[in-house]
């Protein structure tokens, strides 16, 4: 019987490839997504500790709070305080709908302390402004609480995408805000509207928000390089529907929305530039219309291990970017863990996904 040469068989087994191109399984797909949360996870919430432990109460000087601020400018800090109240149900929602994922879930929980202390701060603004009465503000907050919010989406495909968005908005009404408080509005009504304690609360909550933004544009980026199909289809349904959260909830939402348009903080023209073109970029998108245009082409097919696949997708967004943007995001992770000793232990390790546009 010919024996095969060792040497050969030994150099065939080194040119094999550790995993079969684009064949990851998907739970090894989900394995590495969420080593990718669960690492981000925990090197955000060193962040957080270092960087952004703020106090609602102690961190300001309400005791000079302006008390004559326009009414209008009055307006929007109870819509935002409106908006924050449901910090509880938008933590426990979030918190059932990624249950599974450890790193999600934890994070979950640091995201909403950090949403409380939201609510605390635009408390006090109502608070110190004098502009209601202390009994008017505890009415509100009762009507307020009369309501529970609802997920728009109940998977955390849908969910993560849609607070992607959702966090680069409300970071954009607060830089608004801060613009007015610094005397930058070019809006009559606001001209007397000055009060660095406002510009420095609206800016403090920006950085928290902004925060939040990039960890969920970690995770989408995580979805979209293992799940290329499925997300670019969820990103153009969450897209579609998008709305700020609770308006459907809050008494006097169309009072408060008006006032954001009006005041230049918040509208369709900067949910359009500022928020969807920026999240797409940053996921290599070139823009909306090329992602409504390309869905329209793409024909999607689920293969035997139920995956949905065409390779036309790679045609709507530069999966390169993405996957140069992973790979940082494993870096990132791995460097904590040098930091900390838990490379040592249980080290998180970049694998590609072995998907791509065809060179
Ligand atoms: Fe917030
Ligand atoms: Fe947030």
């Amino acid at each position: 019987m010919l024996k095969p040469d060792q040497s050969i068989l030994q150099e065939l087994e080194e040119q094999r490839p550790s995993f079969a191109p684009g064949l990851l399984s998907r739970a090894e797909k989900d394995r590495l997504i969420e080593r990718g949360i669960a690492g981000l996870f925990r090197w955000y919430q060193a962040r957080s500790q270092a960087k952004r432990n703020w106090n609602p109460d102690r961190s300001f000087d309400w005791r000079n709070f302006r008390t004559d601020l326009s009414p209008e400018l009055n307006t929007v800090l109870e819509g935002f305080y409106a908006v924050e109240q449901y910090a509880p149900d938008y933590t426990v929602r979030t918190i059932q709908m990624n249950r599974r994922s450890y790193g999600r879930s934890q994070f979950q929980i640091r995201w909403g302390s950090e949403e409380e202390k939201h609510s605390d701060l635009w408390l006090n603004t109502l608070l110190f402004s004098r502009y209601r009465s202390p009994e008017w503000i505890e009415d509100y907050q009762n009507t307020l609480r009369e309501q529970v919010w609802q997920t728009p989406w109940d998977d955390p495909l849908h969910g993560t995408l849609y607070v992607v968005f959702q966090e680069r908005a409300t970071q954009l009404n607060y830089l608004n805000t801060a613009i007015i408080a610094r005397g930058k509005s070019d809006k009559p009504e606001h001209k007397d509207d000055i009060d660095p304690i406002l510009a420095q609360a609206a800016e403090t909550i920006a950085i928290d928000e902004a925060a939040h933004y990039y960890f969920f544009l970690e995770i989408a980026r995580l979805f979209l390089y293992y799940y290329p199909a499925e997300t670019v289809e969820a990103l153009f349904d969450v897209i579609k529907h998008f709305a700020m959260p609770a308006l459907d909830i809050i008494p006097n939402a169309k009072q408060l929305g008006e006032q954001l348009y009006r005041s230049g903080i918040y509208g369709p023209r900067e949910f359009s530039s500022d928020v969807v073109q920026v999240a797409l970029r940053n996921l290599g998108f070139e823009s909306r219309a090329a992602l409504t245009r390309g869905i329209k082409k793409t024909r999607l097919v689920p293969d035997e291990d139920g995956n949905l696949f065409d390779s036309s997708i790679f045609e709507l967004f530069d999966y390169n970017s993405v996957e140069l943007a992973v790979k940082k995001l494993f870096g990132k992770v791995q460097k904590y863990e040098q930091e900390v000793g838990l490379d040592a232990i249980k080290p998180t390790e970049f694998k590609s996904s072995g998907m791509g546009p065809a060179e």
